[in-house]
């Protein structure tokens, strides 16, 4: 779905840019020292992923500043559907630990900003990304594989300005900014998670403030009773919460505002960047957290144990991948496919209970279950007949029983050159 805020003049040079637009002070000055620059229009597009941003009020700002036309896309059930989605197939989490919200959302709004130069005949597509991050590979390399000829501009990677120039440059040029006060973090959100970083979180040993913390609720407020929830999948894909089918988009908002409050889903990870440097990002992402232990869980009942220990080595290449922007790849539809084909079975529902920053997995059930009572228990129904056991144990245990004579051999070698040298 595509909100169009303004109707496209036709373009003085007819030459067009098209501006990856947040509404922030870097994009906001972007526009107008591009179509300085580069002597071009600009058009800027919005997507939207979940971010909790007046996204309409933004593009009249963009407008105002100057842009001939400010396109809002609706990509949120696009984003859980063909991304969020095959992420949590993989359980994904970047070192174990980050859920890859920001890095998911990247390839999806990039195609949209190449869609929109395709379709407007733009010869440029812009972003606001600094040289030092991942953000600006993950839109470069989309960019790339939707179509090689588009040029790009990275305004924040040329214009050498700090913060306080870009302050100076929009007062200026009377460039209109947001109203609210600009915080001394960066920030970046969508369904999938929420990320924090700068100011005194640069330093790795510093604790973060609570301030800091949006989507969870303050460590004071943590409920002293814990909240429990069930969710349902199908074929890997989260479909119901407590009983009732809901879409992705808004299972995950709930579960996001419940999770929250109960403090679930704060990351403090020292992560290592594609480009080779490492960066202290902290994330929210109650969500995320909730969904992915209840996916594994489900799995570790319905899946067999080579599956179960084969899959985390694809999931860890999955996430690298996704880190490292290449959801446009080869590799990457090829993991995908892999992933899917074992989700086959991973329905059920998953019981949890979130208390105080923590969510336990406490009970799961599949039709699908591999789950054996009559060979697992310990109590009356035991079919498993454990004298076979012997027979297997000594089986699998034949090379320990090699290696062991060997060395005896080897000592008994030993001991008798030694003799004979004795003797000698
Ligand atoms: N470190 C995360 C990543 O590379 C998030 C980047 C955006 N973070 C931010 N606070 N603006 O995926």
């Amino acid at each position: 779905m595509r909100t169009k805020v303004h109707c496209l003049e036709s373009s003085k040079e007819g030459k067009i840019a098209v501006l990856a637009y947040s509404g922030g002070l870097d994009t906001s000055i972007a526009i107008r020292w591009i179509k300085e620059k580069y002597s071009v229009d600009v058009i800027t597009v919005s997507v939207d992923v979940g971010q909790k941003e007046d996204l309409k009020e933004g593009a009249e700002r963009a407008l105002h500043n100057g842009a001939i036309d400010a396109v809002v896309i609706d990509a949120k059930d696009e984003f859980a559907r063909d991304y969020i989605v095959p992420a949590i197939k993989a359980n994904a989490l970047y070192e174990g630990r980050y859920p890859l919200s920001t890095a998911l959302a990247r390839p999806l709004i990039a195609a949209k900003i190449a869609e929109v130069a395709r379709k407007y005949g733009a010869v440029y597509v812009a972003h606001g990304c600094t040289g030092k991050g991942n953000d600006q590979v993950r839109f470069e390399f989309t960019f790339a594989a939707m179509d090689p000829s588009l040029k790009i501009i990275a305004p924040i990677r040329e214009w050498n300005m700090n913060r306080e120039d870009e302050m100076d440059y929009a007062a200026r040029h009377s460039i209109q900014l947001k109203k609210s006060q600009p915080s001394r973090f960066s920030t970046d959100e969508n369904l999938w998670g929420r990320s924090i970083e700068g100011g005194e979180l640069e330093d790795p040993s510093v604790e973060p403030p609570e301030e800091i913390y949006e989507w969870t609720s303050h460590q004071d407020l943590w409920p002293d009773t814990p909240a429990k929830m069930k969710i349902g999948f199908a074929e890997g894909v989260p479909v119901s919460l407590n009983g009732s089918r809901m879409k992705l988009p808004l299972l995950i908002k709930e579960v996001n505002a419940v999770a929250g409050i109960n403090g679930i889903g704060r990351i403090d990870h020292v992560e290592d960047r594609f480009v080779g440097i490492k960066s202290r990002e902290n994330y929210e992402c109650p969500a995320a957290t909730v969904i992915l232990q209840a996916h594994r869980a489900l799995e570790s009942l319905v899946l067999s144990r080579e599956v179960n220990l084969f899959k985390p080595l694809v999931e860890a290449k999955f996430s690298e991948l996704v880190y490292n922007g290449m959801w446009f790849t080869e590799l990457r539809n090829a993991i995908s496919a892999f992933l899917d084909s074992t989700q086959e079975h991973v329905t059920g529902e998953v019981k949890i209970t979130l208390f105080k920053g923590k969510a336990t997995v406490t009970g799961t059930a599949s039709e699908y279950s591999k789950y054996e009572s009559r060979l697992s228990t310990y109590g009356r129904g035991d079919t498993f007949d454990q004298k076979a056991a012997e027979g297997f144990i000594y089986i699998a245990g034949l090379p320990m029983r090699g290696t062991a004579a060997g060395e005896l051999e080897k000592a008994d070698d030993r001991k008798g050159t030694l003799e004979r040298k004795i003797q000698r």
